[in-house]
């Protein structure tokens, strides 16, 4: 049984509208906030799409629909999100100076009892943790996309994080039906995040040196691992490649080994504004990308080489 029971998520862009939404259909209280009104517009555009879609599916009962929505309100004034909530979740770009502006802004807004959580990437909580004056009260607390079908969260502390603060966190994601991943030491990427970073990394290497296609490389993968599945280039385009790039950054500013830098594949990408299923156009086209099709498996096209870029 969880105790905390009111949640601000700050950010309504890709992962804070799927937060919330997870939240509320557990029958907490979210408020959305972003700092950009348009966001919080398609923010629910976004979820009463998902919810209707989960009604049609039988996933939930009808009736949920107006229950959850009775849980989540939306709203571009901070101070209302924060006033009342236990947990704050961060959820805005991931760069560690405007996180860093968030959890001052959270610290001085929330109760002094709440918790402060940041769903980066990345970013180790011991590099935000010192923006507020209550460290022993935050933590990681990391999702994954999509959030109902990914049910995992990375639950980690930093320098003086109180246990109870992250036993408190489990109960709250367990509730919420999420499975908790105690991070045991700090960790630049977490746990699995490290692994799909490694992942990332390496897809793009292989096919920004002219190795093997994009597509190629997305082929192997499938009749590898399987076919329900988006392979490498496919789920780095749902993520955004913005985000990615955000990503590999902080890892490279981590280690400062320029090896660590995105490579011209994503950046160039990023810089057209080609950012994935968001823009419409990333490593593939959409909404009916290549690596849905039919035919994308044949072997006859699997031997043809593909663009590289
Ligand atoms: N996209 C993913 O699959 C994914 C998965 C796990 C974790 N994350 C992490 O979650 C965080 C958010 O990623 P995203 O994909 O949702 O990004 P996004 O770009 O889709 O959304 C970010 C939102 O934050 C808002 N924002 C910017 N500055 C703000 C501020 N000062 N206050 C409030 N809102 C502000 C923006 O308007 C935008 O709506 C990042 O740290 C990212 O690394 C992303």
């Amino acid at each position: 049984m969880s105790q905390l029971k009111r949640v601000a998520v700050i950010g309504a862009g890709t992962m804070g509208r799927q937060i919330s939404l997870q939240i509320a259909r557990h029958g907490f209280r979210v408020s959305l906030y972003d700092i950009d009104s348009a966001a919080l517009d398609a923010a629910e555009q976004a979820q009463r799409a998902i919810v209707a879609d989960w009604v049609a599916t039988g996933r939930v009962y009808a009736s949920a629909d107006e229950s959850i929505f009775d849980s989540l309100s939306y709203t571009a004034d901070l101070a209302s999100a924060c006033r009342d909530a236990d947990l704050a979740i961060e959820a805005v770009p991931e760069q560690v100076e405007l996180k860093r502006a968030v959890f001052a802004r959270l610290d001085r807004l929330l109760p002094g009892s709440a918790i402060i959580t940041s769903n980066s990437s990345s970013i180790r909580i011991s590099r935000l943790e010192d923006a507020t004056e209550r460290p022993q009260r935050v933590a990681n607390l990391h999702f994954y996309l999509p959030v109902w079908d990914s049910p995992m969260a990375e639950v980690g502390g930093g320098s003086c994080t109180q246990p109870q603060v992250l036993d408190g966190l489990c109960d709250f994601v367990r509730a919420i039906g999420i499975m908790p991943l105690r991070v045991r030491r700090e960790s630049t990427g977490f746990v699995f995040n490290r692994v799909w970073r490694a992942v990332k990394r390496e897809v793009m290497r292989v096919a920004d040196s002219g190795v093997a296609s994009i597509e190629d490389i997305d082929r192997a993968w499938m009749i590898k691992f399987g076919r329900d599945k988006p392979p490498p280039f496919a789920q780095m385009d749902r993520i955004g490649l913005d985000v990615i790039r955000d990503i590999e950054l902080h890892y490279a500013a981590e280690s400062g080994d320029p090896d660590d830098l995105p490579p011209p594949l994503l950046t160039d990408r990023v810089e057209r504004g080609d950012l994935g299923v968001k823009s419409g156009r990333g490593f593939y086209d959409y909404p009916n990308p290549a690596w849905r099709r039919d035919d994308f498996l044949d072997p006859d096209a699997a031997i043809e080489p593909g663009p590289l870029s």
